[in-house]
């Protein structure tokens, strides 16, 4: 069965590239290899790591708890996004709509991401991670913005994976801010009205030059995009998995990619006659 699909992916590669080889724990002593062929991996990636909190309650812990578990777990998505030759991966650290949780959450959230980039930017430098802040950085505490500046400075020429962080990110605010852009550029003269397309208006986004989002990958069981990269994600394929956030291993990344490699994307258009079915 496993032999089966395998060659079945095998049968669906582009001549000439390799797949990548994915072994992943299945359970304690066991593990599976997977291959995944690169013309049916997503190019870019992005998580709303939901259900931190649900996993500190869960063990009477603070909900803080839940959170430093939860860049537990991100440490080794993003090493796993890297060795399976993911290009770009966007994760939604903090939205604009998180100011409104309660004053002792907010702090050990801003508390975390200092501790984060001091612990983790040598390991994130040598793996050549690419990393860019997507919100608005002006409003955070200072010692945060200086510690994300200096993390976009240091890594800006890294040819890695492109780390894209949503830090005090809101989609609906990010798309007001390219059409300001856009009218200070028409008043200026540097473009007529006319000129404005979705070539320019990306050019104005926080995730310019970057491939639209192929996969959005939800965890904790929620179902919705809460102001989350909303014009990226246009033709992206969702998967809403139940795993909490700090719970969410390779494993469960791997199936995403699995399930993403099975969907038929028609970006609007009809579904070519005598197309395979994928495995
Ligand atoms: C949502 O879970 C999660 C967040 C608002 C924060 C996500 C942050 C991290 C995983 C760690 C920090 C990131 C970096 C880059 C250091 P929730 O708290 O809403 O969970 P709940 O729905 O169970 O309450």
């Amino acid at each position: 069965m496993f032999t089966e699909k395998l060659a079945k992916l095998f049968g669906n590669m582009r001549r000439g590239r390799a797949p990548q080889y994915i072994t992943v724990p299945i359970q304690s002593a066991t593990a599976q290899t997977y291959a995944l062929p690169p013309d049916r991996l997503p190019r870019h990636v992005a998580i709303i790591m939901d259900g931190n909190g649900r996993w500190a309650t869960r063990r009477n812990l603070p909900r803080s708890a839940g959170h430093a578990a939860g860049t537990e777990a991100l440490r080794d998505i993003i090493r796993a996004s890297s060795d399976w030759g993911i290009e770009a991966l966007t994760i939604y650290a903090f939205s604009t709509e998180n100011w409104a949780r309660s004053k002792e959450e907010v702090n050990a959230l801003m508390a975390l991401l200092l501790k984060y980039f001091a612990s983790e930017i040598d390991e994130l430098d040598a793996q050549h991670v690419c990393i860019r802040i997507l919100g608005n950085i002006d409003g955070l505490p200072e010692a945060q913005r200086a510690a994300v500046k200096n993390a976009m400075e240091r890594t800006s020429e890294n040819l890695g994976l492109k780390l894209n962080i949503a830090l005090n990110y809101g989609g609906r605010a990010e798309l007001v801010r390219a059409a300001r852009a856009l009218a200070g550029k028409v008043s200026a003269g540097e473009y007529t009205s006319e000129q404005i397309d979705e070539a320019t208006l990306s050019e104005e986004l926080y995730t310019h030059g970057l491939p639209d989002v192929d996969l959005l990958i939800r965890t904790s069981g929620e179902q919705r995009l809460s102001n989350f990269l909303p014009w990226q994600t246009s033709y992206a394929e969702l998967v809403f998995d139940k795993t909490l956030w700090p719970d969410f291993d390779r494993a469960c990344y791997l199936r995403a990619l699995r399930e993403f490699a099975n969907r038929s994307r028609r970006f609007g258009a009809v579904e070519p006659s005598g197309e395979e079915e994928h495995a």
